[in-house]
């Protein structure tokens, strides 16, 4: 890792800052920073204070910020290798920010729109195909969550890093559920998706020879400071 971070700052061509904080603390506050306005909006809305988003309006917010969480935290691996912008100690917290936000979207859908009806949802994932690749990249992006710990890093070594190319699914089923979710072909969704698609392609690109692959896709070994086992060294990684 130290030799990686050596490497990190040769190619920025300038010494790195030393933060205040520790890579675990940016995490945390970089999280819980992003969670502010969730917290906001559903204390407002379960408590019905003046100018509250509707329901409806909270479930598609938060779908859109899902989204784009999840969207950015695929991006940080393009913009390191292509840019040389090295945000690796965010696409952790970026990823679970992405979940946190899918989960809250997913409890208003069941608690306010559908109001606890498992008829009506039922109806609803059989009526609306779009729902199943919302509950399919939820699924992905869960599995993605719980093995996001150190933990599960050292203990799934290689096979980790290939399970985190989940991500990819979970982005393409997203793209699909934002796009059907309409009744109208709208241009937002199918911008959102093109950009999306585009990061993905970067992963088409195999890397050069001596170029940095990023074996760590959530970003943690980077935030230890350390290869963080068996998973930090994966050189057929292009994450
Ligand atoms: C079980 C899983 C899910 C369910 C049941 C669900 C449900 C819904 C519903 C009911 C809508 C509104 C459609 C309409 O107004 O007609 C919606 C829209 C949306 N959902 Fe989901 N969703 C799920 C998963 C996800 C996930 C995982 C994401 C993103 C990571 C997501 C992102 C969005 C987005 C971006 C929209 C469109 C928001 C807008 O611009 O209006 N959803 N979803």
């Amino acid at each position: 890792m130290e030799h990686r971070n050596t490497q990190d700052r040769a190619q920025a061509g300038r010494p790195r800052r030393r933060s205040r904080f520790s890579p675990f603390m940016r995490q945390l506050l970089f999280y819980l920073l992003f969670m502010v306005p969730a917290v906001t909006d559903v204390a407002a809305l379960w408590l019905g204070w003046a100018g509250a988003m509707s329901w409806q309006q909270t479930l598609h917010e938060f779908g859109r910020y899902a989204f784009r969480f999840l969207l950015a935290s695929l991006l940080v691996s393009p913009l390191r290798r292509f840019f040389k912008l090295n945000f690796m100690v965010y696409r952790r917290p970026l990823g679970l920010l992405a979940f946190s936000y899918a989960l809250l979207h997913v409890a208003i859908y069941v608690c306010g729109a559908a109001r606890l009806d498992l008829m009506r949802i039922v109806h609803d994932f059989l009526t609306r195909p779009f729902l199943i690749c919302g509950a399919l990249a939820l699924l992905c992006m869960m599995t993605l969550a719980l093995t996001s710990t150190r933990t599960a890093i050292m203990q799934l070594g290689r096979k980790w890093t290939e399970l985190h190319r989940l991500a990819y699914m979970a982005m393409v089923l997203v793209c699909l559920h934002y796009s059907l979710a309409f009744k109208t072909w709208r241009i937002e969704p199918l911008l959102y998706a093109a950009f999306a698609l585009a990061v993905l392609a970067t992963r088409l690109f195999k890397p050069g020879r001596g170029e940095q692959t990023g074996g760590d896709p959530t970003g943690a070994a980077h935030a230890r400071g350390k290869s963080g086992g068996k998973a930090g060294g994966d050189k057929s990684s292009r994450a």
